[in-house]
């Protein structure tokens, strides 16, 4: 079965009880359930990773993102600074897909630029779960 990977970085394992007014009530575990039912679908068996640390993702990135079909990253607030996780990405030449629940656009400057999209085919951002269902289909259809 292809295989797809989809990263979570920092404060994401808070879902649920993290400001619930931005990023909704739903848990890490209940977006983990969606991703791997939707993965299923288009025929992808998903390799699934949340951590707070930021050497941890690119590890985990290394590991897993060679073979796989793709890559689907909410990088959280890495994704404003993390030029060692742009490289990461760069590095390993597949298709990724950023995702973030929220609108960055719509918030705080700060969360308005990010470095990693530049590694990025696609930004999907403010849609909540269903952003990752979407760059799950992108990656089928790739
Ligand atoms: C986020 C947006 C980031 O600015 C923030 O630091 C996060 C979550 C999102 O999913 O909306 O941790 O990536």
């Amino acid at each position: 079965m292809k295989r797809v990977v989809v990263v979570n970085g920092p404060n994401l394992n808070l879902l649920g009880k993290r400001e619930p007014h931005i990023y909704g009530t739903r848990s890490l575990e209940d977006l983990n359930q969606t991703v791997r039912e939707k993965a299923r679908s288009l025929g992808f068996d998903a390799s699934l990773f949340q951590s707070n640390s930021e050497g941890d993702i690119i590890d985990f990135l290394q590991k897993e993102g060679p073979g796989s079909a793709g890559i689907v990253i909410n990088p959280g607030a890495l994704s404003h600074y993390s030029l060692a996780l742009y490289d990461c990405l760069q590095a390993l030449a597949l298709p990724v897909v950023e995702v973030h629940l929220s609108n960055i656009h719509a918030r705080e400057e700060f969360r308005s630029k990010s470095v990693t999209a530049r590694a990025a085919r696609g930004v999907i951002t403010g849609l909540g779960f269903a952003g990752y269902g979407l760059a799950l289909e992108f990656l089928a259809e790739q």
